[in-house]
């Protein structure tokens, strides 16, 4: 049977991609980013998941506003790493896991969540960097990828409660894949963070910390938390963080909290980051 042994979350600031990528890793800015996932790299070395259902948003690359999916599966071979506009990050393509993808497909929609099916898609820094930050730069992903993109960008976004029931349905799908396989899921996005408008630059690192601690210890509640709630406290990118709930229903109600980062500033955006473990039987 194949079982969600972890939950990672991690921001996804486009810039810190490009920090790694032109080799600023080290400057004083960038260096306290980085210095939040030495302790990640070396977990998932260990933890040496098979597969990550990687949970994160398209920003109008592989999408736009001429559709706009809620909710989409990638399940193609391979994912290449997309042209955002000066050129596609030297980054390895992501190659997908197409049998188990098209399971979760099924199974998500039995269990009333309908999806859009991707055969083909190029994946932005919404899944990339996040890639980067745990993986460090190889030469090849140590791992298969299946995307799932979940509209963030154009209202209106689904629920958080929404988003942490259909966590649990990945679950229920994830464990009716008959092969042993260590299937992490990650939540990208967030946390505090508006790019645009009168509150451009927004911060809320009160926000943010309750919402760290709620999403370990208090799910349910948390899931209850309306849209409007996001876009006023943690800004209008801030609704990203949706999609960590969902990341955190496909795991147990009790976690054990192996990580957490939380630094200001990475570009506009507030960089929180959780590793969580399902707690042993
Ligand atoms: C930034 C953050 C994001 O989540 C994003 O998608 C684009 C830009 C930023 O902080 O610059
Ligand atoms: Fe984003």
């Amino acid at each position: 049977m194949a079982r969600i042994t972890a939950g990672v979350s991690t921001s996804h600031v486009p810039a810190i991609g490009a920090a790694l990528d032109s080799g600023k890793a080290g400057d004083r800015y960038w260096s306290k980013v980085f210095a939040g996932y030495e302790f990640s790299k070396r977990w998932i070395a260990a933890a040496r998941p098979d597969v990550v259902f990687l949970v994160y948003n398209d920003h109008a690359t592989a999408f736009s506003l001429d559709f706009i999916p809620t909710f989409a599966i990638g399940c193609a071979a391979s994912f290449a790493p997309a042209d955002e506009g000066w050129g596609a990050r030297p980054v390895p393509v992501v190659e997908g896991a197409p049998v188990l993808a098209s399971h979760i497909a099924q199974s998500l929609i039995e269990q009333d969540f309908d999806l859009t099916i991707v055969n083909r898609m190029d994946v932005d820094h919404g899944l990339t960097v996040p890639l980067s930050l745990l993986f460090g730069q190889p030469s090849a992903w140590p791992c298969r990828v299946i995307p799932f993109a979940v509209n963030v960008v154009q209202y209106p976004p689904p629920s958080g409660a929404r988003c942490y029931r259909l966590g649990k349905a990945i679950r229920r799908a994830v464990e009716s894949f008959d092969e042993d396989l260590n299937v992490q899921i990650w939540g990208t996005g967030g946390m505090s963070h508006q790019l645009q408008g009168p509150r451009a630059g927004l911060i809320n690192r009160q926000f943010d910390t309750a919402f760290l601690d709620e999403i370990v210890n208090d799910p349910e509640r948390l899931a209850q938390r309306p849209h409007l709630d996001y876009l006023r406290d943690a800004g209008s990118e801030g609704i990203e963080l949706v999609m960590w709930l969902i990341m955190r229903g496909a795991l147990d109600a009790r976690v054990r909290e192996v990580h957490r980062f939380y630094h200001v500033p990475a570009s506009n955006t507030a960089v929180g980051h959780l590793i969580l473990e399902n707690d042993p039987p």
